[in-house]
């Protein structure tokens, strides 16, 4: 039986844990000093207060200090924590996870190091471990069309396992796929890694048009449609300036979670806010006082310096990013006009 240590017991974490449950695995679920009430819940059999959805009592669940008990022995070492937790948790977790045959990724996010230069996650983490003399297993980055909440419920989801080696990837989409996740492998691990954050970018910027139509009492469906298409166009774009796969963004990782994330969700919630007029930085703020993390605003100047060190030739083809920094960055009260002039294809 295939055997895994969950890090992160936040929604992505537990739902993750009940796909495995039902794929046969032994699971593991360790919470971070921030997830005792979440362990409360699961050991209780209560619903998991971030998904609404009771947690198997398969999952053995582990509080914060029990870390290497957590990761003893297993197969798979998964991290599900919110990128801002990454370095801390793999920091901590870094020999054990040596010891595992590989690590997966759930976490969505960007990677500087100290001198300012952004890395994709992988590539940051094996950075950082390389640093410390320790080689890591391969990485298996998890992405697609997934809310955690339907995951866990046992909804139909279908994600990809993007790994530098396909043969891994394939191994263990083969090994955790159920009948209601289906699971496809990739080799791509660049392209996935990309679409990634990029598309809580974009899904702030989806959220503006639907904000618009609350604000004006007019749909602005053309606006979403076109900002939709130029945010895959964008994700495409720097993909593949970066190495990776053109068809990537046009699947699961891309266009399949940016309908996800721009339907629902906290990127699109905190857009929806800014197209109402509350106001870029007053609506983040409000954000932040009902502790909901925005993960796609701290990547937007991620992703801004991504493109600067590393993609300056596609600069000019990504406005999308660049009004999103405007918008959110800037708070510029002209944000209609800044989304609908990045979006429009300029006079042929
Ligand atoms: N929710 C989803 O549907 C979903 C789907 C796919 C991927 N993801 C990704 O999975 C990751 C986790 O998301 P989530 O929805 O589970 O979030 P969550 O807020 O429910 O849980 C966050 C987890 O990260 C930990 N964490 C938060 N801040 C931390 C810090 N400063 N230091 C250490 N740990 C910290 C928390 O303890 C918790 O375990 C994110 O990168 C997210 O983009 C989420």
């Amino acid at each position: 039986m295939s055997s895994i240590a969950i890090l992160g017991a936040g929604a992505m974490g537990s739902g993750l844990a009940n796909a495995l449950v039902r794929a046969g695995w032994e699971v593991n679920l360790w919470g971070t000093w921030l997830d005792d009430h979440l362990i409360d819940a699961i050991e209780a059999g209560t619903p998991h207060p971030r998904i609404d959805t009771i947690i198997s009592d398969k999952v053995k669940t582990f509080r914060s200090a029990e870390l290497e008990q957590a990761m003893d022995g297993v197969e798979v070492v998964a991290l599900s924590v919110a990128s801002v937790g990454v370095p801390k948790v793999a920091e901590m977790a870094f020999d054990a996870i040596s010891k595992a045959q590989a690590l997966w990724l759930t976490t969505k996010g960007f990677m500087p190091d100290e001198n300012g230069k952004i890395a994709l996650l992988p590539a940051g983490l094996r950075r950082m471990a390389e640093a410390k003399g320790i080689t890591l297993p391969p990485i298996v980055a998890i992405a697609g069309p997934v809310k955690a909440n339907e995951c866990a419920a046992n909804e139909p989801t279908a994600t990809i396992f993007g790994s530098r080696d396909l043969d891994v990837a394939v191994k263990y989409a083969r090994a955790a796929r159920s009948e209601h996740y289906a699971i496809e492998a990739t080799d791509d691990e660049v392209g996935v890694e990309v679409c990634a954050p990029m598309k809580n970018v974009y899904a702030i910027m989806l959220g503006i048009a639907d904000g618009l139509q609350e604000q004006t009492g007019h749909p602005h469906h053309n606006l979403k449609a076109a900002t939709f298409a130029q945010a895959v166009r964008e994700m495409s774009i720097l993909s593949v300036a970066l190495g990776a796969k053109e068809a990537t963004a046009y699947g699961l990782p891309g266009v399949g979670d940016l309908e996800v994330t721009g339907l629902s969700g906290r990127n699109k919630v905190y857009g929806v806010r800014i197209g109402r007029g509350e106001g870029a930085q007053a609506a983040l703020k409000t954000m932040a006082e009902l502790e909901q993390t925005v993960e796609g605003v701290p990547a937007i100047p991620l992703a801004i310096d991504l493109v600067e060190q590393s993609a300056t030739d596609v600069k000019e083809r990504m406005p999308l990013l660049y009004a999103a920094r405007q918008i959110v960055y800037e708070d510029d009260p002209d944000f209609t006009n800044i989304l609908t002039r990045a979006v429009l294809p300029a006079r042929p």
